[in-house]
């Protein structure tokens, strides 16, 4: 499997199902999904838990990119964010996806259940997933970053 088709996915149980249709969505598209949990719906899960996994391996370089889900998406993003190397982005439409790359190199993808139809979420993965970084003048911001 050539590494730029490894992928991980996370989210607590409000992002349960629609992680399960993305998940399925990714696997068509011949991505090797890695699943960082919850791997069964229980509503007293916590989204950090999951979100901390998957930056994790994020970070390390483990699996080069993920794609995270909660209920709205945010606090999955502040807590993938906390990880060194991480750059999580919420989106809203494709266009958020394609600027998030293209400007942020963002390696991992957040998308809010309550938020964001599957639809929307197929059409901004899509988008993310076929951005590349621009680099130029966004490179030495996204070096930033860490610094
Ligand atoms: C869980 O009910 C919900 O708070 C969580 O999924 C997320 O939206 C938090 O930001």
């Amino acid at each position: 499997m050539e590494e730029g088709k490894k992928i991980c996915v996370a989210g607590d149980h409000a992002g349960f199902e629609l992680k399960g249709a993305i998940t399925e969505y990714l696997q068509k598209k011949g991505y090797e999904v890695h699943d960082c949990g919850a791997l069964e719906y229980d509503r007293d899960d916590d989204y950090p838990v999951f979100a901390f996994d998957l930056a994790k391996k994020v970070s390390s370089g483990e699996i080069p990119r993920g794609v995270l889900f909660c209920g709205t998406g945010v606090g999955a993003s502040i807590a993938a964010n906390r990880k060194k190397g991480v750059r999580a982005a919420l989106c809203f439409t494709p266009e958020m996806g394609t600027l998030s790359r293209a400007h942020n190199d963002s390696n991992v993808l957040v998308l809010g259940s309550r938020t964001t139809s599957l639809e929307t979420a197929k059409a901004i993965l899509d988008a993310w997933l076929a951005g590349p970084f621009e680099g130029g003048r966004h490179e030495k911001r996204v070096k930033m970053l860490d610094a």
